[in-house]
């Protein structure tokens, strides 16, 4: 196909100053230094030892040894276009981000899709959750929408996620199985955790093995504020619908594509793309008040939860279009820092547990992942409002700051820069009723009542499959269940299953010849912990 054409896509502009054309010019080293021969090291003799001398040699070896990174702790395996966002309903009304601020206006994005579980030459094509993360280059700062393509979580609170990757990650003395949930530990953890119920009808729904990353939906899954002009705030919920429809693999098709031609899907969005069949998606919301939320059986701050479009239907209010492919993998696609916490003044968080601790991690992963704190200097992450602030040093810093201040307040340099005051970004003043005036603990490690019911929302997902639909998931549960060895594990499972549907668990009980378990508890069950003792001292004396 052809290339899409250049310039049509307003980020052409910011990442066009990096980018290096070297045809027709003479290889240099990092110095800038010609080199005449590319070919040879420097000998001591045709038949001699190499020569410590040589540092051209030196240099191209020593970067070439430092050449890899290390890949993402979750969602390593990815791909990624750039595109833009369109505003197509004044909703000003809602909000001031500034990717709404007119209708018609366009604002630049870099997508960057992935699997969860896989290492970053894993297959394309495997059952599990997949990532769609988005980010916005607006001009007041970067806005990331860092979401995935099933619209609730495993979890409730951050407190789990080291324990849920853990347990879906290969196990840790044989590094088995690759990039699957077909696993002991995985299933060990599902089944302590009825609060995955959901989550797990889900990911072994055909949802989970998509035909195409343009055939995918995607979700910012927990609950979001808006912030109008006036202040005023919105609760809000994420989806992106693709203009194609929603599709999935079968799973024999998946299982040999996996074999055949693992970049299924990499291939798929890249050649979609050079031949000019740009993918596109709607943005849709549902926004709802906090007295609205209240009155629903479900917490909007949990995560394991959708707002069903009964009670909030959705509203489209922009589309996206991905009109161009990255230049270089590394550079764009791998280098991408997408973090929860970046948002721009007319967007905000909730107290959703499992979001707040997002915020923390992605910052922190990434200061690992790309060697220090100045990564948003990296071409891909830098934003395209300016960056003004005291901020300073750090491995990689880039800036050639002038004056001797870099503080605030100060009275010494003219031109420095101050806080915004209103026209910055602010948090919401939010008012926590419950726990005012009440002689309840307002700091304890605790959930909402609300968040208790695991099972409501994982049955009406179940039963608003099609009969293939549901076969599929009977069909996903057996091959993923015969893969788990233990069977006190299969049996956990299996009760779970019949809280949510008691012909899905007979159907799976008889598929793995087992007799049909007692249903498990509503609640978590409580981990039989034996007799522990705390912090024991080490015993110096002899
Ligand atoms: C990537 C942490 C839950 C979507 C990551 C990364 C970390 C992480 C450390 C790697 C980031 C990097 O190296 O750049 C967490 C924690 C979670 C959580 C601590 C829960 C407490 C979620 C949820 C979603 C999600 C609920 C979806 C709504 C993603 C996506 C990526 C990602 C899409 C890949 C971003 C990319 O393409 O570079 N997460 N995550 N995560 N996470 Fe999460």
């Amino acid at each position: 196909g052809s290339k899409a054409t250049p310039g049509t896509n307003p980020n052409n502009g910011p990442l066009q100053r990096h980018r290096i054309d070297s045809g027709g010019r003479a290889i240099t080293t990092n110095q800038g230094v010609p080199v005449a021969d590319n070919q040879h090291s420097l000998r001591l003799g045709e038949r001699g030892p190499t020569l410590l001398e040589d540092f051209i040699l030196r240099e191209k070896i020593t970067h070439f040894d430092h050449e890899r990174i290390p890949e993402r702790v979750v969602h390593a395996r990815g791909s990624g276009a750039h595109g833009y966002f369109e505003c197509t309903e004044d909703i000003t009304a809602l909000t001031k981000a500034a990717p709404f601020a007119k209708v018609g206006k366009r604002t630049p994005v870099f997508v960057r899709f992935s699997t969860v579980a896989g290492e970053r030459g894993s297959a394309d094509a495997v059952r599990d959750v997949r990532g769609f993360a988005v980010k916005f280059y607006t001009d007041e700062g970067n806005w990331d929408l860092v979401g995935n393509n099933i619209p609730v979580f495993f979890i409730q609170d951050a407190m789990k996620f080291p324990d849920v990757v853990h347990a879906v990650k290969p196990e840790p003395h044989h590094q088995m199985p690759q990039a699957s949930s077909a696993h002991d530990t995985f299933w060990d953890f599902i089944s302590l955790s009825p609060e995955s119920a959901h989550m797990v009808m889900w990911q072994m729904s055909d949802r989970a093995i998509p035909r195409s990353y343009r055939t995918m939906q995607g979700f910012g899954v927990h609950t979001f504020r808006f912030i109008n002009a006036e202040g005023a705030a919105t609760l809000v919920k994420f989806h992106w619908t693709p203009l194609l429809g929603t599709h999935s693999l079968d799973w024999d098709e998946a299982v040999k594509i996996n074999g055949a031609d693992p970049d299924f899907h990499r291939r798929d969005l890249w050649e979609a793309i050079e031949g000019g069949a740009f993918p596109e998606y709607l943005l849709q919301i549902q926004t709802f008040t906090e007295e609205q939320a209240a009155q629903w059986s479900f917490d909007v701050l949990d995560a394991t939860k959708i707002v069903p479009e009964e009670l909030v239907p959705l509203r489209t209010v922009g589309r996206m279009v991905l009109d161009r492919n990255p230049d270089y993998f590394f550079g764009e696609t791998e280098q991408v820092a997408f973090c929860t916490q970046h948002v721009v003044p007319g967007i905000d968080f909730t107290n959703d547990p499992l979001l707040q601790g997002r915020n923390f991690s992605y910052l922190d992963t990434q200061i690992t992942r790309l060697g220090g704190p100045n990564f948003h200097l990296i071409p891909i992450n830098a934003p395209v409002a300016e960056v003004h602030n005291n901020q300073r040093d750090g491995f990689h810093q880039h800036g050639i700051f002038r004056g001797r201040v870099n503080y605030e307040p100060n009275s010494l340099a003219g031109g420095c820069p101050f806080q915004a005051g209103a026209r910055g970004f602010s948090s919401f003043a939010e008012r926590l009723l419950a726990q005012q005036a009440t002689a309840e603990p307002t700091k304890l490690r605790a959930k909402p009542e609300k968040f208790a019911d695991h099972y409501t929302q994982a049955r009406l997902f179940y039963a608003s499959q099609t009969p293939v639909e549901q076969y599929h998931i009977a069909r996903a549960l057996r091959f993923e269940l015969t893969r788990v060895q233990t069977q006190a594990v299969r049996a956990r499972v299996v009760a779970m299953l019949r809280n949510i549907d008691e012909g899905l668990a007979a159907t799976v009980a008889r598929d793995l010849g087992m007799a049909l378990p007692e249903p498990l508890p509503m609640a978590r069950a409580p981990v039989e912990a034996p007799e522990v003792a705390v912090s024991p001292a080490l015993s110096l004396a002899a």
